[in-house]
């Protein structure tokens, strides 16, 4: 029940409706018995800063930022961690003593995923992509150690991010596949092979991988891409993006509520239930 002692959270988006993680915040309340609720928040983009300002006057927590807001967060906020400068964008918010407070969990949330896989995260990694989510994902890399190549379809994109980043190599998007041998990661943050877009041949691609080759997606509708099938057909070890969609959410849900949230298989399942 709500009351006056209820703590308030809630993820700004436009839109908003497709987004899991009221479903996936308010069952953390209920299962850490957290007198807490958490929201969709449905924001024009050209409302975004005062609505982000009034929320934070209005008493809540904190909110998640998802698209289109992601880089107005980060010009909206009064303080940044590193960790969303390194990523160009803001997804978690904390309002705390009338500062707003801009992070970026997707990197840690990708990398938290794979390590919760038993994969371990060195050596050279190729990631396809160099949008929104691909930059957080190759910071995260990149201070972990990883060597990291970058192909994107669009060479300038992957080049300003190395710039941005001041490490990483980028290559064409049609040589990545002649890479594959020496690399022990994978990763798609493209919108390949999400349901509705468009798609490539993935087991021509692979055919060079080597047999250790870790192959991970972020896109996660489907749960299981036509990159992560034809990556099992080869034997190859595969993470599909579910988990780090539940990994990011963990460290919103500590500073808001208090609690560490677990990426537990309840989790997975009421998440994997709704994208059914
Ligand atoms: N699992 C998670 O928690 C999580 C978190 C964030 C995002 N995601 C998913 O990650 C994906 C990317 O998100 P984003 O925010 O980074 O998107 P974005 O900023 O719009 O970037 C899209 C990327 O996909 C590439 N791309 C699009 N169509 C392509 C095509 N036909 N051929 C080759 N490359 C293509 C783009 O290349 P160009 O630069 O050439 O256009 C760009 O690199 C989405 O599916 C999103 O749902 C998942």
């Amino acid at each position: 029940m709500i009351d006056g002692k209820t703590k308030l959270a809630g993820v700004m988006g436009w839109p908003v409706e497709h987004s899991r993680s009221p479903m996936m915040h308010n069952y953390w309340c209920k299962v850490h018995g957290v007198n807490g609720a958490y929201v969709p928040l449905s924001t024009k983009p050209e409302l975004f800063e005062p609505a982000l300002r009034g929320l934070g006057a209005a008493g809540f927590r904190g909110v998640n930022v998802t698209i289109p807001h992601k880089e107005a967060a980060m010009r909206a906020c009064d303080q940044l961690t590193d960790t969303a400068k390194r990523a160009g964008a803001v997804n978690t918010i904390v309002f705390e003593n009338g500062q707003i407070i801009g992070d970026c969990t997707d990197g840690t949330g990708f990398c938290d995923n794979l390590t919760a896989h038993g994969v371990q995260i060195s050596g050279r990694a190729l990631v396809l992509g160099a949008g929104g989510a691909a930059r957080a994902v190759v910071a995260a890399l990149l201070d972990r150690g990883c060597e990291v190549i970058i192909a994107n379809r669009t060479m300038e994109r992957a080049e300003a991010m190395i710039s941005a980043l001041g490490e990483g190599e980028a290559v064409e998007w049609f040589d990545w596949p002649s890479l594959l041998p020496g690399c022990s990661l994978l990763v798609n943050a493209t919108s390949l092979g999400m349901h509705g877009r468009q798609d490539m041949d993935w087991d021509a691609a692979l055919i060079q991988s080597g047999p250790n080759l870790c192959v991970t997606d972020i896109v996660y509708t489907p749960r299981e891409t036509p990159l992560l099938l034809a990556a099992r057909r080869r034997g190859l070890i595969t993470v599909d993006g579910l988990g780090m969609l539940i990994h990011q959410a963990r460290a919103g849900f500590r500073a808001w509520f208090g609690y560490d949230p677990q990426a537990d298989d309840a989790t997975f399942e009421l998440l994997a239930d709704s994208l059914r």
